[in-house]
């Protein structure tokens, strides 16, 4: 894409682009993210931002100091986050790293038999990925799947109701043992236990659940690392302590599209991850997956990183 195209397009994202705003949550609470900070922590003018679901070029604003404006979650129209097209893209057949996060997830939540039954769950972000949900459902006596974007919720509440048949792949690689294979029916189970809400993961109540999962979201919602920090805080902080949490990131990824829309991220890696997790996660373990073959010549990202443990 020539570099004037680039740029406007990059124009037209500010433009459109949302200013904090008061989401109806469900928690009545306040926003407490750190205020806005234009970073100084990347040099350079052009940024590449394809990822693991695009192969397009986003371009970040030259300040007059020279250092790169960073995008910031409220500067994002996430009401622009087209869900179909995300679905479609990502979970429409499941992936081979999809199936290898859920056979790792299962494995170890398996061995780890302190989670009770009955327990308040958390998803944040959750998007249209419903595998989370499923991940959870032997323990859940409800489930929670908090989303930001408008679409997000709208697509969201429709499949909770009866979710199609794309997930019975899902569900296969869990149900292959047990407690997933005693759940009965999945689809009727995760209807009657989960309340699809609209929220924002700074607006998360404390201490009000006993096992929280994230996939995919602090890391993939800013461009700033301290953002990214207080994201993966105010989750952490949503879950009991001794509450179990999931979470499953983007390694090094540089952004990603969504219907040609581009969406921000931090490259974050494992030490990074390590380092902010912590001071509230004991018993962690974190799985680092390679990009699948047929992925290996795609840049933007080199791998995913799940963590599961214990909040402290
Ligand atoms: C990369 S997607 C991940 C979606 C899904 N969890 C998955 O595994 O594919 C990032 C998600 O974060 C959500 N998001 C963006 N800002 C958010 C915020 N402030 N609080 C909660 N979720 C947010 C987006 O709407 C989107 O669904």
């Amino acid at each position: 894409m020539p570099l004037l195209e680039q740029t406007r397009r990059r124009l037209a994202v500010l433009k459109t682009a949302s200013h904090p705003r008061s989401v109806g949550d469900a928690w009545g609470t306040k926003r407490c993210g750190p205020p806005a900070s234009r970073g100084s922590q990347k040099a350079g003018y052009v940024l590449d931002r394809p990822s693991r679901n695009s192969s397009s070029v986003r371009v970040a604003m030259e300040q007059q100091d020279g250092s790169v404006a960073l995008q910031r979650n409220s500067e994002v129209n996430w009401d622009e986050f087209d869900a179909g097209s995300y679905f479609e893209h990502n979970y429409a057949s499941i992936r081979a790293d999809d199936r290898e996060i859920l056979e790792f997830l299962r494995d170890e939540l398996r061995a780890r038999r302190e989670i009770s039954k009955n327990v308040a769950v958390l998803d944040i972000g959750t998007g249209t990925n419903l595998y989370p949900l499923l991940l959870t459902l032997p323990w859940a006596g409800s489930i929670d799947a908090v989303e930001y974007s408008v679409g997000g919720v709208s697509w969201l509440r429709d499949a909770i109701t009866s979710y199609g048949p794309e997930w019975d792949a899902y569900w296969a690689v869990l149900a292959e043992n047990e407690p997933w294979r005693g759940v009965g029916n999945p689809r009727k189970r995760l209807a009657e236990v989960t309340s699809v809400q609209q929220g924002s993961i700074f607006d998360l109540p404390s201490d009000r659940y006993d096992f929280g999962s994230m996939f995919f979201v602090a890391e993939s919602l800013t461009e700033d690392v301290e953002e990214y920090r207080s994201a993966l805080h105010a989750f952490l902080g949503a879950v009991k302590p001794g509450g179990t949490i999931v979470g499953a990131f983007m390694e090094n990824s540089t952004g990603y599209d969504v219907a040609h829309r581009p969406f921000p991220a931090v490259p974050i890696d494992e030490a990074t991850l390590r380092d902010s997790l912590a001071e509230n996660v004991a018993r962690l373990v974190v799985q680092h997956l390679d990009i699948p073959d047929d992925e290996q010549l795609r840049p933007g990202y080199t791998g995913m990183l799940i963590a599961v443990g214990t909040r402290t």
